[in-house]
């Protein structure tokens, strides 16, 4: 844009009258597109963050810098004729794809591959040209995801236990349409919630009054399961089905009776034969493993002769 200024300087001194005519052009700055809207992608995809000028620019000194919005973070810069790879947050090393042929038609996009939950965010493309620069920010508002997970536990007859259920979406719990704990096999309804509601009178009636969600966690997308007074016969594997926004998922967890093993028996028999008339002290420890929720080690020690 070219504006004219008349600047009109009067000194006090009438015959000394000077009128000034200055001709600034006034940077406008660059004009640079995005897209029409927020953009919304499923986890693990590909996802293309549009930045683009309408006009030619000098290719010369050109530089296009893609940055988080919010950490100000370097998902990708253009400089001096090509990507700098070593100037970019490394989370985004092999993820941030530059139209490096694009440029020459004004077209600065990013494509960003796998996309994660934390790519959700704004992101500034900003392009500086010789003359001028100027920016676009795009969003990306959700990246669409319902992944529930679990895991197994052991039990205890008479206590009770808490069977884990975890969601993690782009879609708040309070907006998670259903979810409900079943056992598999039987397909025997334990617990029902749907529309921010625990439906007690729906559970099977072996479940009736013993099921529970923990409803100060629920706003955190916590669904575990609280089984009071554990039975024999709840042993078996159990599935925490979600329905949220059109989509659904699932994690199963297998409850587990906690005993003791013929290999187990095998150790302990084989420990008193070995210690003969010695002094034996034979110890039972209850320790949690990460893969089996608890396990039993047998340690054996002998005395004397
Ligand atoms: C810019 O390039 C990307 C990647 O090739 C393409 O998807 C997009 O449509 C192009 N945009 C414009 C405005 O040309
Ligand atoms: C749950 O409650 C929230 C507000 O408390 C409401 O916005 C939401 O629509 C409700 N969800 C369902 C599935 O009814
Ligand atoms: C869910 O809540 C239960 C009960 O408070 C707790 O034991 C469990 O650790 C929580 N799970 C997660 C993933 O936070």
């Amino acid at each position: 844009m070219i504006v004219l200024f008349n600047f009109a300087f009067w000194k006090m001194h009438p015959p000394n009258c000077v009128l000034m005519s200055v001709l600034l052009m006034i940077a406008d700055g660059l004009i640079v597109h995005g897209p029409s809207g927020p953009l919304v992608a499923p986890l693990g995809s590909s996802v293309v963050l549009l930045c683009y000028v309408n006009e030619l620019l000098v290719m010369e000194d050109l530089e296009v810098e893609w940055t988080r919005t919010d950490s100000e973070t370097l998902v990708h810069l253009y400089q001096d004729g090509e990507s700098r790879p070593e100037s970019q947050q490394q989370e985004y090393r092999d993820r941030a794809h530059f139209f490096t042929d694009q440029i020459q038609h004004g077209n600065f996009s990013l494509r960003l591959d796998n996309l994660r939950a934390e790519d959700e965010g704004r992101y500034t493309c900003r392009v500086h040209s010789q003359q001028d620069s100027g920016e676009t920010v795009v969003q990306i508002k959700y990246v669409e995801r319902l992944l529930v997970s679990g895991s197994d536990e052991f039990m205890s007859v008479g206590e009770d236990v808490t069977l884990s259920c975890s969601v993690d979406s782009h879609i708040t719990p309070e907006h998670i349409e259903e979810v409900s704990w079943r056992k598999t096999d039987g397909d025997i309804l334990v617990l029902l919630f749907q529309n921010n509601k625990t439906l007690p009178d729906s559970s099977d009636e072996q479940y009736r009054d013993r099921a529970e969600l923990f409803t100060a966690e629920i706003p955190k997308g916590n669904f575990s399961l609280r089984l009071k007074s554990v039975r024999i016969e709840d042993k078996g594997v159990y599935m925490c089905l979600v329905f949220a926004g059109g989509l659904s998922a699932n994690a199963t967890v297998v409850l587990e009776r906690l005993g003791f093993s013929v290999s187990h028996i095998m150790v302990l028999i084989l420990c008193i034969s070995a210690s003969g008339s010695a002094l034996l002290l034979c110890c039972l420890f209850y320790c949690r493993s990460p893969y089996k929720g608890i396990n039993i080690i047998i340690c054996c020690t002998s005395f004397g002769t």
